[in-house]
This record gives structure tokens, C-alpha cells and sequence, in this order.
């Protein structure tokens, strides 16, 4: 079977990680680039591998090249290869930005090297986590079509899932990613800011909240978001909405703020589900814009 020879430019969370899970199934990472030089030269040390001062020179040691940048320098980066001379047909070169299209490497193609953008569906706050959560994950894949045999062996390599998606989709399907982890992220900073004001220590808050949290997902995974539905909103209980309410908007605005605007899209679910008539709609509808009594 093939073994590539892989540079990473960029080697912060997900391109170590790459660079790391990629090593360890045979392919050959031969060439490291960062901005200060400080992780790619300990993660060269790790992989036994040379580190660049300047990203062109990857280029005549790598046909393999993720370009795992933050996301504004993606375009500065693609320019800069490209404008080097030095990119070739062999090249392949991949971004794993979600929100991205593989267009925005355009000057690398136009200078004869393939582009493709290959988006794990996963969130990683560290190099250790990414190393666990990387395998099993699910990939977005988009761009050249003589990319994507290359695609699909690494996203085997990496034990993960691939789905193809269109370039123009990607924000979107961004937006969608983002509310599933960022904004499940803000819910329990949410959640336990409330449990910590009457006294609920964060550690002891986590591990009370985690079992009720992965029994909805569990709901979630069997029955879908809409029958999984629970609550008062789901039961159409006003008084409940109303008490809680009343103590929200003794805490802070954007806490009264954040309960409205979920309680009104939440009530939209409720009367989906079937679990509620228009008038108890109506009734909660009003609560969630104009407040308590
Ligand atoms: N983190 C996630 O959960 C996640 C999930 C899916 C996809 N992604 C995507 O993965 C990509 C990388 O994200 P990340 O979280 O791994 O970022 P990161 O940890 O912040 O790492 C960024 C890396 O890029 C280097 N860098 C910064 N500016 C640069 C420049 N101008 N030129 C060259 N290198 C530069 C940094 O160098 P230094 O090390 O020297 O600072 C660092 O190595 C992004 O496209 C992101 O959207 C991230």
C-alpha cells in the first residue's frame, strides 16, 4: 500500500495530531512548519522529523501537505506557497477548516497542485484530546476530484467517517457544528453559573448535570430532538416558566435574555411534538417576549 510523505504546516492541535496519528500507521511526516517554530520543533523532536523555518521548503519534502493554520492565514498561506515556484502536479495539499471551502487554497491549483479541504467533525481543546477523539469521527470532504482517493485513504488512516458536502454549503454546515459543540459549551457554562449562584460547586455541578445530560442524548439518539422533549415548556407549564422567570431576572440580563430566546424556539418544538395546543403556545409565547408578571 502507498505510504505518503507528509508536511504539516501548522502545527497546532489538529495538525499534530494529523502529523502523529498519520506517523503512526506508516506514512512518513518528513517536514514541520509553525508560525514561532516552538511546537513544530516538538513535534519534530517527537516524530523525528526536520522542522522549517519557512514553509516553502516543506514543499520539496513532501507530496502530502495539510495547511492547518487558524483560518484567516489560510489564503495568506496558500498565496505564499504558491507564489514560491516551487509547487508541483504531485502536490496535494488539504485544510481541515470547517467553515472554509477548498477554493480558498485557489492560487496553490493554479499553479498546478491539487486542493482539498477534509473537515473532522469533532472538537479538540488539546493535542491529548485530539489523539482520542479523532478516530470514529465523521469528515467533511470537498474539493478536486483527484484529490479525493488520497482523501479517503486518510480519513481511513485516521479511523474516521468521511461524507462528501458542496463547497458553498460549508458555512452553513459550519453554523450547524458550531451550535452542536460551541453552543452546548455555553449551555453548561450557562447551567452551572445558575447551579454555582445558590452555592453548587462547578465539580460537584458536572458530575450531578453529566448523568442528565447523556440520558437526553441517549433520548436524543433514540427518539430524535422533537420526542425527546421534556419539561415545562413540553408541558405546557406556565407557572413553572413564569417562576423561573422571576429568579433568572434577579441574576443578569443576558441570562433572562438567553432563557427567553431558547424558551421561545423551545415552545416551537413543544407544539411540533404534539405535547401542546396553540393557546398554551400563545400563553408561553408571551412569557418568553414580554417576562413575568
Ligand atoms: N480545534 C478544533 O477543535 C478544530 C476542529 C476541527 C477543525 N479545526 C481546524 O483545524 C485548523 C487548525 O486549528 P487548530 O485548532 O489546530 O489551531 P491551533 O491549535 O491554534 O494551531 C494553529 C497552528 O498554526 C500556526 N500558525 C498560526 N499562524 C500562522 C501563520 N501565519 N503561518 C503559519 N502557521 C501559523 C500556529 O503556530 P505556533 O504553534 O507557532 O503558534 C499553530 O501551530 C483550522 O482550520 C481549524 O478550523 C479545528
Amino acid at each position: 500500500m502507498t505510504m505518503y510523505r507528509i508536511g504539516v504546516i501548522g502545527t497546532g492541535v489538529v495538525g499534530s495530531a494529523v502529523a502523529i496519528l498519520l506517523q503512526d500507521k506508516g506514512h512518513q511526516v518528513t517536514g514541520l512548519y509553525s508560525k514561532t517554530g516552538i511546537s513544530a520543533a516538538s513535534l519534530a523532536e517527537r516524530l523525528g522529523c526536520r522542522a522549517f523555518a519557512d514553509p516553502v521548503e516543506l514543499l520539496g519534502f513532501a507530496e502530502v501537505i495539510f495547511i492547518t493554520t487558524p483560518d484567516r492565514e489560510l489564503d495568506h498561506m496558500a498565496s505564499l506557497l504558491a507564489g514560491s515556484g516551487m509547487v508541483r502536479g504531485k502536490h496535494r495539499f488539504f485544510h481541515m477548516s470547517g467553515a472554509l471551502p477548498a477554493e480558498v487554497l485557489t492560487p496553490l491549483r493554479e499553479q498546478g497542485g491539487v486542493i482539498c479541504s477534509l473537515h473532522p467533525l469533532q472538537s479538540f481543546a488539546g493535542i491529548q484530546q485530539a489523539l482520542v477523539n479523532l478516530p470514529g469521527s465523521f469528515f467533511a470532504v470537498q474539493g478536486d476530484a483527484s484529490a479525493m482517493e488520497i482523501a479517503y485513504r486518510i480519513i481511513s488512516d485516521l479511523e474516521g467517517k468521511p461524507f462528501t458536502i458542496q463547497g458553498e454549503d460549508k458555512p452553513l454546515y459550519h453554523l450547524g457544528a458550531v451550535i452542536a459543540s460551541n453552543y452546548l459549551v455555553t449551555l453548561m457554562h450557562y447551567a452551572l453559573s445558575i447551579f454555582g449562584s445558590i452555592g453548587i460547586p462547578e465539580d460537584k455541578a458536572i458530575a450531578a448535570l453529566l448523568p442528565l445530560i447523556r440520558g437526553t442524548l441517549s433520548n436524543i439518539e433514540e427518539l430524535g430532538p422533537v420526542k425527546s422533549l421534556t419539561g415545562p415548556v413540553a408541558r405546557g407549564d406556565s407557572d413553572t416558566v413564569g417562576g423561573h422567570l422571576k429568579v433568572v431576572s434577579k441574576l443578569n440580563y443576558s441570562y433572562t435574555d438567553l432563557y427567553k430566546t431558547l424558551g421561545r424556539y423551545t415552545v416551537e418544538i413543544a407544539l411540533e411534538k404534539g405535547s401542546i395546543d396553540e393557546t398554551q403556545r400563545n400563553r408561553l409565547l408571551k412569557l418568553f417576549c414580554e417576562g413575568a408578571e
